[in-house]
């Protein structure tokens, strides 16, 4: 690494920053060791991993991890490393196990990590092994769960989950409140797919909400004369309201305001974002009366937000419960993952319109998604020009701005939510003095 503090700090201005964060292979390896490997990075839902024994295999940064409920119903995180010769000990993406048996040398693990069994153990006597040694069993992650989904962080030190998430946390409990059994539960599989991008593309997409009415100007467009076409009386459909919103105005994204806070979390979005205008579910408003009460119903279902970046690697949707995960490969390969999640207590209705969301918007697929894809495609391309250095942020920057609890609530339209997203960026990459003595 040839790098310096003084150099990273060069490439991000309070209103731009520099075209090579994107392409720079040296500058993703340190993301991947100052920002992944080292702050809170979401790893699943508990419900992924209901019963005891069943596990998932991830990556935080570079460095593979089980998450696995053990015996004792705890959910732990483990490093995905054999203490023998180093071979990953679970090699499937999931499953569920009794025991963790390395397919090297046979090594094999409590689903806590304690090492458990070594084959033809007598020619370890009088070595430096000993079984009963932690330093041989897998070594745990620090994890934690708010409220069903866990995060794990490969450095020990720093605040806790609750901390990190900060006021951004409300997100999350309002996707939980619009169950009427208070909890979710991811169903339905994942949409997986692979980005030749870099994964700060789609993070600052996220939020950007001056694109809309350019990138998918093509779908609003269809859908409107589609929608026009229609024989008088003819009932609206969920797809209608899905997909129209996306042809909003400039001036409905500025209404539908921005927060941002500590970490590069923020939200778009308020009481109005495109998900506040969707026709009912049959049964669904009935349930949560039931559950909760009509003023209390009220008051969950007038939170809209559009999305919530948990910076760098979850964001959600709590208004339609589906969630992507952001999966840096390499400096222009991304993976995102999109799941779905049922609100207990809802009518299956629910789960069905989350699902046709994200085949009609999120998908590889989809007519929207699609849009964005090509919009990053250009960006990678369009960046290597070199025409100009730097890529512009600076929309409304100090304007329209007032604190809202740990956040700064914005206009809808400004560039602030990147602002905030490359402030903790920087923040990540110089905060290691150590290194630098090295
Ligand atoms: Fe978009």
């Amino acid at each position: 690494m040839t790098k310096t503090i003084e150099d990273i700090k060069k490439l991000v201005e309070p209103d731009r920053i520099h075209r090579s964060l994107y392409s720079d292979p040296e500058l993703f390896a340190l993301e991947q060791e100052r920002i992944f490997e080292s702050t809170w990075v979401y790893m699943g839902h508990e419900s992924q991993v209901k019963e005891n024994g069943d596990y998932m295999t991830l990556n935080i940064g570079r460095k593979p991890v089980i998450m696995v409920r053990g015996r004792d119903g705890n959910i732990n995180v483990l490093h995905n490393q054999c203490t023998h010769r180093g071979a990953k000990v679970a090699g499937k993406k999931c499953g569920n196990a009794r025991a963790f048996r390395c397919c090297y040398h046979g090594w094999t693990f409590k689903t806590d990590g304690t090492l458990i069994g070594v084959p033809h153990k007598g020619g370890y006597e009088e070595t430096h092994f000993d079984i009963k040694d932690p330093k041989f069993s897998l070594k745990v992650v620090r994890s934690q769960s708010y409220r069903g989904f866990i995060f794990a962080n490969l450095s020990s030190k720093g605040a806790d989950l609750k901390e990190f998430l900060g006021d951004a946390a409300s997100s999350i409990d309002n996707m939980i409140e619009r169950s009427p059994g208070g909890d979710l539960e991811i169903t339905g599989g994942v949409l997986r797919y692979r980005h030749n991008c870099n994964w700060k593309f789609f993070v600052d997409n996220l939020n950007d909400t001056m694109h809309p009415m350019v990138t998918h100007q093509s779908v609003g467009d269809a859908c409107q004369s589609y929608i026009d076409e229609l024989p008088k009386d003819t009932p609206p459909t969920r797809e209608m309201d899905i997909v129209a919103p996306f042809g909003s105005s400039y001036e409905n994204f500025d209404m539908m305001g921005v927060s941002v806070g500590p970490k590069g979390h923020a939200f778009t979005g308020g009481t109005d974002s495109i998900h506040s205008n969707y026709m009912e579910v049959d049964g669904y408003i009935e349930a949560m009366h039931k559950s909760y009460g009509e003023e209390k119903t009220k008051e969950i279902l007038c939170v809209n937000r559009h999305n919530t970046i948990y910076y760098p690697s979850l964001t959600i949707k709590g208004a339609i419960q589906s969630i992507r995960i952001i999966r840096p490969i390499s400096v222009n390969e991304t993976e995102i993952e999109t799941w779905t999640f049922r609100l207990k207590g809802a009518p299956d209705d629910m789960l069905h319109r989350t699902m046709l969301y994200s085949r009609l918007i999120n998908s590889p697929s989809s007519m929207v998604g699609s849009d964005d894809l090509e919009a990053y495609t250009r960006l990678s391309e369009g960046l290597m020009s070199g025409g100009s250095e730097w890529v512009d942020m600076s929309r409304f920057i100090g304007r329209e701005e007032r604190p809202d609890g740990n956040m700064t609530r914005a206009i809808g339209t400004s560039d602030i939510s990147l602002r905030n997203q490359y402030a903790a960026w920087l923040g990540y990459m110089t905060d290691v003095p150590q290194q630098e003595e090295l």
